[in-house]
C-alpha cells in the first residue's frame, strides 16, 4: 500500500476516502511541523495532503523521494506551493476550489459588517462590564446601502461576495487582470477602485505580484471615510503600513482574517478599535471543512489510481 502523509488532523470521512488508495499516515503534532519534521515526515510517500502553512517545496519532494506524485493541498490558495518545482519532479499539485466559496463570501461580509459597524467595540465595552446607556449618538457606524464595495479580485469567492452586497443594496466595482463580460458590476482599474470604494474587500491570490498589493501608497489613495476586509492571504496587506494609515487616519477602519505572518499579528493593529481581527476563518464551517478535506482525498485518489486529480491547480 502507498503511503499518504497528512501533515495535520482532517476529519475522518477523509481519512476513509483516503484509506481507499493507501495507508493514511497523520501527523500526531497539534502543530505546524518545522521544515526539518516535515521532511521526515513525507519521507516514502506517494501522496502528501499538506495545509496552507506548510510550505511544500523542492526539498520536501525529494524528501518524500521518488514515490511521490501528488501533493493535496486543503486550501484554495497553494502560495504555499512550489508547484513549478514539484512540476519538474513530476509532482501534481491539487487544491480545493469552490466548496469554500459561500463560507469564506460569508466572513467577509461578517467582517465588513463587524467593521462598520463597530460589533467588535461594543461586546468588549460590555465584557468590561463598562456602563452604557442608550444614546442617539452612542457607537455610531457606517450605514452599507448605497455604498461601494471595491472588489479586488473577481474570482468565485469575490463574485459571492458581490452577491451578498447586492443583497444590501451595495454598488459593485471590481479590479483584476481583465473585465468579466457575464458579471453586472464596473471594472475600474486599482488606483480608481481605492479611490472610489466605501468598502474594500480583497480576493487575490497571493503571488509575487500581489504581495503588498495594499501598500502606504494604495492605503492613501483610499477615502478616509472607508474600510478595508482581508480573507485572502496576509502578505497581500503591508501590515505595518496599515496601522501608519490607521493611525494618520487616512482610512476609517479594517477587518482582517488573515495575517502576513500568521500566527504573528502587527501588535499596533491589536491595540486598536476601529481593527476586527479573527484567525483565519474564512472557511471555517464543519461542513466546509469537511467538503474541502474530502474533495483533498479524491484528488489524491485519482491520482494515485493513475487518473487526473478532480483540481490540479492552474487548471
Ligand atoms: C484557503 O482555502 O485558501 C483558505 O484560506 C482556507 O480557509
Amino acid at each position: 500500500m502507498p503511503k499518504i502523509a497528512v501533515t495535520r488532523w482532517i476529519p475522518d470521512e477523509a481519512v476513509q476516502v483516503l484509506g481507499e488508495a493507501g495507508e493514511v499516515e497523520i501527523s500526531p503534532e497539534d502543530r505546524p511541523l518545522t521544515p526539518e519534521e516535515l521532511r521526515k515526515f513525507v519521507a516514502g510517500s506517494a501522496a502528501v495532503v499538506s495545509m496552507l502553512h506548510d510550505r511544500i517545496d523542492g526539498s520536501v519532494a525529494d524528501a518524500a523521494g521518488p514515490e511521490l506524485k501528488v501533493v493535496a493541498n486543503v486550501a484554495v490558495g497553494y502560495d504555499n506551493v512550489d508547484v513549478s518545482a514539484l512540476a519538474d519532479r513530476g509532482v501534481v499539485v491539487a487544491n480545493t476550489p469552490g466548496v469554500l466559496t459561500d463560507a469564506t463570501a460569508d466572513l467577509a461580509f461578517g467582517l465588513l459588517l463587524a467593521v462598520s459597524r463597530r460589533l467588535g467595540e461594543g461586546e468588549r465595552l460590555l465584557r468590561a462590564r463598562q456602563p452604557w446607556s442608550f444614546h442617539l449618538g452612542f457607537l455610531l457606524g457606517s450605514g452599507l446601502q448605497g455604498k461601494t464595495l471595491g472588489i479586488v479580485g473577481l474570482g468565485q469567492i469575490g463574485r459571492a461576495v458581490a452577491k451578498r452586497a447586492a443583497a444590501f443594496g451595495m454598488r459593485v466595482v471590481y479590479s483584476g487582470r481583465s473585465a468579466k463580460p457575464d458579471f453586472d458590476g464596473e471594472f475600474v482599474s486599482f488606483d480608481e477602485l481605492l479611490r472610489r470604494s466605501d468598502f474594500v474587500s480583497l480576493h487575490c491570490p497571493l503571488t509575487p505580484e500581489t504581495r503588498h498589493l495594499v501598500d502606504a501608497n494604495a492605503l492613501r489613495a483610499m477615502k478616509p471615510s472607508a474600510y478595508l476586509v482581508n480573507t485572502t492571504r496576509g502578505p497581500v496587506v503591508d501590515e505595518s503600513a496599515l496601522a501608519d494609515a490607521l493611525e494618520a487616519g487616512e482610512i476609517a477602519g479594517a477587518a482582517l482574517d488573515v495575517f502576513e505572518k500568521e500566527p504573528d499579528v502587527e501588535p499596533r493593529l491589536l491595540e486598536r478599535d476601529d481593527v476586527v481581527l479573527t484567525p483565519h476563518l474564512g472557511s471555517a464551517t464543519v461542513e466546509t471543512r469537511t467538503a474541502m478535506a474530502v474533495l483533498a482525498a479524491r484528488n489524491v485518489v485519482s491520482v494515485l489510481a493513475g487518473a487526473e486529480p478532480l483540481t490540479e491547480v492552474g487548471r
